[in-house]
């Protein structure tokens, strides 16, 4: 069934994408929404707050506001399942091992800097989606249209 999902193309990756874009398009999915914007830690913090306790937690929320991001909403079938199925394997060496036609095995670096971000349920699709896409700014983008 179609359904929205929330992507995010991490600080390492940025530089790529032009070609994530591509490979995203290519796979299916249809871009609705896009923004390029740099999160300083307290955004960092709250997006990843489901990870704060965790040992990687203070590094990926430093790692996270060290450069822009790109949010997408991306809509398709299942896809949310099928974005995390691009994905691929969350560590990018294990990627390029396990499933080398995945985006962060094509893209990444390694456990940390893994290229792209997705929602893992429909409860955290539309609380990622909510926090880059506030409903707010989409009422005013249709007054605009
Ligand atoms: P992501 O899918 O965005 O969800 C949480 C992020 O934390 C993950 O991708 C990685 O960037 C990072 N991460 C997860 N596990 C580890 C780990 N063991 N070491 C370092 N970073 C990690």
């Amino acid at each position: 069934r179609r359904q929205r999902t929330f992507a995010m193309v991490k600080p390492d990756a940025v530089s790529k994408v032009g070609e994530i874009v591509t490979f995203i398009q290519d796979s299916g999915f249809e871009i609705t929404q896009m923004k390029m914007v740099k999160l300083d830690q307290e955004q960092a913090k709250i997006f990843y707050e489901e990870h704060l306790g965790r040992s990687f937690y203070r590094d990926l929320v430093e790692y996270i506001a060290s450069g822009p991001v790109v949010a997408m909403e991306l809509v398709g079938n299942d896809s949310i399942a099928n974005w995390r199925k691009l994905l691929g394997p969350t560590d990018s060496e294990v990627a390029r091992l396990e499933v080398p036609d995945s985006l962060r095995a094509k893209f990444g670096t390694n456990n940390q800097k893994n290229a792209a971000h997705g929602s893992d349920s429909t409860f955290s699709a539309l609380r990622e989606l909510e926090f880059f896409f506030p409903s707010e700014d989409n009422k005013k983008q249709q007054n605009i249209r």
